[in-house]
């Protein structure tokens, strides 16, 4: 075979991307793969519209199902989004026996299992490198790179509207609306936005990654996500204070003594010392440790049009290849072998935490709250109030030693009830990256 023709479902920001790319390098990746990558058609919702980047009106069709089926067509890529029509799309190929690309996370997530099934069943492969992490290709490093070890320790920031939002917050002081508006108009952002605003998103990377690393598939249900709409200026500048910086985090944790993985999305202080709290603007970051290797860090453009186009070429080269050799699934895109996987609530992770309460400027405030932590035996490592502040109420921010989150969880609904508490408290975890 000395040419694959590709239908590409969608001509956005990635597809629009995509077809970019190839016009730049498709004379380098046909010398190094020795066949040509050649867009036979390109399926949009609507053929009419103007578009940033230009598709010659001969490849467009609004009829995703002729240009999958279409008998030139032998590689699909599904960069459409959603998973109603795009299910649809990438079990049709696969059913015709057609390889997919794909970079729909939010698909994976809710259908993986399914998709992986039918690409075993029709013998066609899925790809989905661009799924997650945006240009990083860390999909090939937990399959291929790391597959010698066992991963202890996985956390990344894997949304980079979330961390485009709260870098600018930090360095610039920006307006969170204003800034989320600036991450809609380069591409970043999913349609809605609330998908990256509400964790969502990184769940749907995270569960994947945690899927790869642990051999199961973990049920998006079982990620604890929170995602970082409650997290102030105020609260960036206080964490700011005490040497930290805030993340929107994926945190998977191996707990061998619980036999059970943590797989979690949360706004979280990382140290100012540590290497991803310095990973800014639309920037992802994936830290990994193996148990043979160490500690291992990858980094790159998280979102956009370029950063995704160069990790769909790097599967569409990949799917080129098998197809070239006649290899169905040199690397399968899933195989399960923990049989018994468990995902650990987040109810019984231990974690340390930053509470910022506004409380009463009154002699015993302290000594209120401090007796609901000490009945629960949850330590305080740090009380601070910052100075600055008067009025009838005043930020009163606590450091908590390790505390599960079911005993801290509890305590908090306690000390919320107290009548010197004003307002609701705010709750961010602090990783320690142990
Ligand atoms: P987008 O800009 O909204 O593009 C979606 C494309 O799909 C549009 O061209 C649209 O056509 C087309 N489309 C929608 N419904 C269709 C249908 N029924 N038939 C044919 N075409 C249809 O989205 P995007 O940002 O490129 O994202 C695409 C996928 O990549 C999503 O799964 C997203 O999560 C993922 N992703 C995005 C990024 C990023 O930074 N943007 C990064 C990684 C992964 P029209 O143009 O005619 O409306
Ligand atoms: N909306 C996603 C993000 C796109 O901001 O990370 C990349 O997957």
């Amino acid at each position: 075979m000395r040419q694959v023709n590709l239908a590409i479902i969608g001509g956005g920001t990635v597809g629009g991307g995509v077809f970019q790319a190839l016009q730049r390098n498709g004379a380098l990746m046909a010398s190094r793969l020795g066949m040509e990558l050649r867009v036979a058609r390109v399926a949009v919702r609507d053929v009419r519209k103007a578009r940033a980047v230009k598709i010659p009106a001969g490849l467009l069709t609004d009829d995703w199902k002729a240009a999958i089926s279409d008998p030139q067509v032998n590689l699909v890529v599904e960069l459409m989004g959603g998973t109603t029509t795009a299910r649809k799309v990438v079990l049709a190929a696969l059913r015709q026996g057609k390889p997919v690309v794909t970079a729909n996370k939010a698909l994976l997530s809710a259908h993986g299992k399914e998709l992986f099934a039918a690409a075993q069943k029709h013998g066609a492969n899925l790809y989905y490198e661009a799924s997650v992490a945006g240009g990083i290709p860390i999909i090939k490093v937990l399959r291929e790179g790391l597959v010698g070890n066992r991963i202890t320790r996985l956390y990344g920031i894997v949304n980079g509207t979330c961390n485009y939002i709260l870098s600018r917050m930090k360095l610039e002081g920006a307006d969170f609306s204003a800034v989320l508006a600036d991450a809609q108009r380069l591409g970043y952002a999913e349609t809605p936005p609330d998908l990256d605003i509400d964790g969502h998103d990184a769940a749907h990377k995270i569960g994947i990654l945690a899927s790869l690393a642990h051999g199961f598939w973990v049920n998006p249900k079982q990620i604890y996500t929170e995602g970082i709409r409650a997290v102030t200026g105020q609260d960036i500048e206080f964490a700011g204070q005490l040497g930290y910086t805030i993340k929107l985090l994926g945190v998977v944790k191996r707990h061998d003594e619980q036999r059970a993985v943590q797989v979690s999305v949360y706004p979280a202080l990382v140290p100012n010392s540590h290497v991803l709290a310095n990973v800014n603007g639309v920037f992802n970051a994936v830290y990994v440790r193996g148990d043979v290797v160490g500690d291992t860090l990858y980094y790159g453009r998280g979102a956009g049009q370029d950063a995704t186009a160069s990790a769909v070429l790097s599967d569409l080269a990949d799917a080129a290849l098998d197809l070239k050799s006649g290899v169905k699934s040199r690397v399968a895109p899933f195989v399960p072998h923990e049989r018994d996987g468990r995902v650990l609530p987040l109810a019984e992770a231990i974690s340390r935490y930053y509470v910022r309460l506004n409380v009463a400027d009154k002699p015993g405030t302290l000594a209120k709250i401090a007796a609901i932590l000490g009945r629960a035996r949850i330590g305080m490592s740090s009380v601070i109030q910052p100075e600055g502040h008067e009025g009838k109420s005043v930020p009163l921010i606590l450091m908590i030693h390790d505390a599960t989150n079911t005993a801290m969880a509890k305590a908090m609904s306690q000390i919320s009830r107290l009548p010197v508490i004003k307002g609701a408290p705010t709750l961010i975890r602090v990783e320690s990256f142990e």
